[in-house]
């Protein structure tokens, strides 16, 4: 496996950009989506022979296309996807507008959509791959002022089933992950008392780190995870058991 070229989307940011990391490490090719440039200047360029940094807006399905073919032409067809672009927010239901819905749909269950459907036509041709998509513990179990990013999240692993048992002929494995509260940048900046309420449903008694989600994500692009599709992996402390 450690030739294969891999795709990861929201690859600048906290979980991203560590998920590059441990790919490269592992000697595969990296094409590293983000929306922004500027975000894709963080990823170190140390193995940049085997990295590709491309600005993709994963909710446009014509710059997915024009990225995945990309992609092809400069490293070659893509055997792994590893699906984080996502974003959120801590907003009740009564302020949660349909321009908020809208984007918390598009970015995290439209746009892993769309990287999936474009991505299965190349593992096909490989004989098989691999996808992780990237849920959330509020996805299993919800949250108050979660109502749009649970629904999307929700949506994920619904997708990941059905993805999974549809691919399952091509040897196309699919799995989610539903982390709890971690602290990246982006999350360490949210409302005090959302993240209190979290670490108090944790029976382990720590936030995730970035560290245990990309553990995850390796075992599961590993040969040890080659029996495993269309499951849920929630790296959570004990705070939510199925
Ligand atoms: N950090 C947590 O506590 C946590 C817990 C559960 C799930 N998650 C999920 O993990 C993922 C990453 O979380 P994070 O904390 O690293 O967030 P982050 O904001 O650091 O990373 C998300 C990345 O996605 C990129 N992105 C945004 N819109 C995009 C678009 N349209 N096209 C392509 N890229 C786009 C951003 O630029 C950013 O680099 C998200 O899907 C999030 O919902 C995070």
């Amino acid at each position: 496996m450690s030739d294969e070229v891999a795709i990861v989307t929201g690859a600048g940011g906290g979980i991203g950009s560590e998920t590059v990391r441990a790919l490269l490490g592992d000697g595969r090719s990296v094409a590293a989506f983000d929306v922004s440039n500027d975000i894709l200047e963080q990823i170190p360029s140390a193995d940049s022979g085997r990295l590709l940094p491309l600005e993709v807006d994963v909710t446009d399905s014509g710059a997915v296309d024009a990225a995945f073919e990309r992609v092809v032409a400069e490293l070659g067809p893509p055997g792994t996807l590893v699906n984080i672009a996502g974003t959120n927010r801590v907003v009740s239901l009564a302020d949660t507008t349909e321009q908020l819905w809208d984007l918390l749909i598009d970015l995290n269950l439209k746009g892993t959509f769309l990287c999936c459907k474009t991505a299965v036509p190349y593992m096909r041709q490989l004989g098989g791959g691999r996808i992780v998509n990237m849920s959330s513990i509020f996805g299993i179990r919800g949250e108050v002022q979660q109502t749009a990013y649970a629904a999307s999240k929700a949506g994920v692993i619904g997708l990941t089933r059905a993805l999974a048992i549809e691919l399952a002929p091509d040897q196309i494995l699919v799995n989610a992950l539903a982390p709890v509260m971690t602290l990246t940048p982006r999350v360490a900046g949210l409302a005090a008392d959302h993240k209190e309420r979290q670490l108090s449903k944790i029976p382990l008694g720590r936030y995730g780190t970035v560290d245990d989600i990309v553990g995850t994500i390796s075992f599961l692009l590993s040969e040890a995870g080659s029996f495993y599709t269309g499951q849920t992996f929630s790296a959570n402390g004990g705070d939510t058991m199925p």
